[in-house]
């Protein structure tokens, strides 16, 4: 009887522990953190490691066609003298950013921050050796902004990784893969990041996408369980394409607004309406590591308007930077990281702590609302209907209107509300505030 009893215990111990994300509850401090992470609409992506001194991209190993040891090489030359942690937070504070996600460990294996667990890091395996994850989340820390950290669930460097879909040809042994080995060295690596950087608010998964087989368990619950065990307010997001999975605290798009699907690997068929949601794409139009090729950036104007409709679907923009293997963050990048504060100077309250309306995207654009607040957001003022000399908005309206006025120079603007609920605003025929003209709807 003892006996069947302690298997029951230890049957029932392990399941706990599997379904431990299952009944996944958030604590307090992760519901806080949920809310002030979604609070900023916009925040900075930092794909920053040895791959950015070939310049050709953080996928480099792969696409290149390297050996791992010959790639692994460029640790030992790896000094970017010019890296300021100070410098580059107060560049994405200007910006209006209100977090920071960087890369502390990529698909190519190598830490960006001292790890036990092996020299192939920052710290003792360049001759840098400073911690470049600790100093930019002091630095941000010191500037008010969150930081959460990329974390690749995929190795094509360490030999237990067992080989996926991607990086089969760096030259691994094939005969040293072992998962449970693998699980037990990420388990480390995130207790590390989670009790030496005391300001680490998030984790931002990737590569799940490379074992697609059904018979590969990646454990992922459990690797969750693992970080809310050490600090349940730390989020979780997961860029696996696929539906919210239990444990995850915000859900991740890749290259595209929520619901959206251009790029075709989205396989998620449901947008949380619980979960704060973030879309993350590039300033460059490339890769997202550093590639001395790229000359085209995404303008200012884009990304403002990436912005804006993130904001207008419940999302954050996370926008992407590859700094130089100097350190510098390249000049393109610091051109529009200064034309975002300059917009945001003025227009951040109209994003930051809204949340999505009810009206849906228009011909001329998109809104976002506070408890009290709509705001119009036009962005093609030539799509406004106009008589030559006004033009006229039309949006539902269920609340009580107290005024209507052009959110920069305050100036009110005619408004009519129609018993079936319909709100007209008398606008200037083709208004001019490239790339957002601000309507404000006082709401009573
Ligand atoms: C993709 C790429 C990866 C990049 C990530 C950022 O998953 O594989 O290199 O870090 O997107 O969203």
């Amino acid at each position: 009887m003892k006996k069947i009893i302690t298997v029951i215990f230890a049957a029932a111990l392990f399941l706990s522990a599997a379904s431990a994300q299952e009944n996944y509850v958030p604590s307090q401090s992760n519901l806080d953190a949920r809310q002030e992470f979604a609070s900023t609409r916009l925040g900075i992506f930092l794909h920053w490691g040895i791959y950015a001194m070939y310049g050709q991209g953080e996928w480099y190993l792969r696409d290149g066609r390297l050996l791992d040891s010959e790639y692994s090489k460029a640790a030992k030359g790896f000094y970017p003298i010019e890296f300021d942690a100070a410098e580059w937070a107060k560049a994405f504070k200007d910006a209006g950013a209100g977090y920071v996600t960087l890369t502390s460990r990529h698909h190519d294996g190598f830490s960006m921050f001292k790890t036990a667990t092996s020299d192939y890091n920052v710290v003792d395996g360049t001759p840098f050796g400073r911690d470049v994850v600790g100093e930019l989340c002091q630095a941000c820390a010191d500037e008010g902004l969150r930081f959460h950290l990329y974390y690749s669930l995929l190795d094509w460097h360490r030999e237990d990784y067992p080989l996926g879909e991607t990086g089969r040809d760096t030259g691994r042994r094939k005969d040293r893969q072992d998962y449970d080995s693998y699980f037990n060295f990420m388990k480390i690596q995130l207790k590390e990041l989670l009790t030496n950087y005391p300001h680490l608010g998030g984790i931002w998964f990737d590569g799940l996408w490379d074992h697609k087989e059904k018979t590969f368990d990646w454990r992922i619950q459990d690797l969750y369980a693992h970080i809310h065990s050490i600090k349940p307010s730390c989020l979780i997001g997961n860029n696996h394409h696929i539906n919210v999975i239990k444990g995850e605290d915000f859900q991740i798009f890749e290259r595209d607004l929520p619901g959206q699907n251009s790029t075709g690997w989205n396989s998620y068929d449901s947008v949380s309406d619980v979960l704060p949601l973030e879309m993350c794409t590039t300033m460059p139009n490339g890769a997202w590591g550093y590639e001395v090729k790229v000359t085209s950036y995404k303008s200012t104007e884009e990304i403002i308007i990436l912005l804006l409709k993130s904001a207008a679907l419940n999302s954050n923009l996370l926008i992407n930077i590859g700094p130089q293997p100097d350190g510098n963050l390249p000049a393109q990048a610091l051109d529009r990281l200064k034309g975002l504060g300059e917009w945001m100077r003025t227009y951040s309250s109209t994003i930051n702590g809204t949340t999505a309306t009810a009206i849906p995207e228009q011909a001329w654009g998109v809104s976002t609302r506070t408890r009290d607040k709509v705001f119009l957001h036009v962005i093609k003022p030539k799509e406004i209907p106009s008589n030559g000399v006004t033009g006229r908005l039309v949006v539902p309206v269920t609340e009580k209107v107290a005024g209507v006025k052009e959110f920069v120079s305050g100036k009110p603007l005619p408004f009519t509300v129609s018993k079936d609920g319909f709100l007209t605003i008398t606008t200037p025929s083709k208004p001019d505030a490239s790339p957002d003209w601000v309507v404000e709807i006082d709401l009573k």
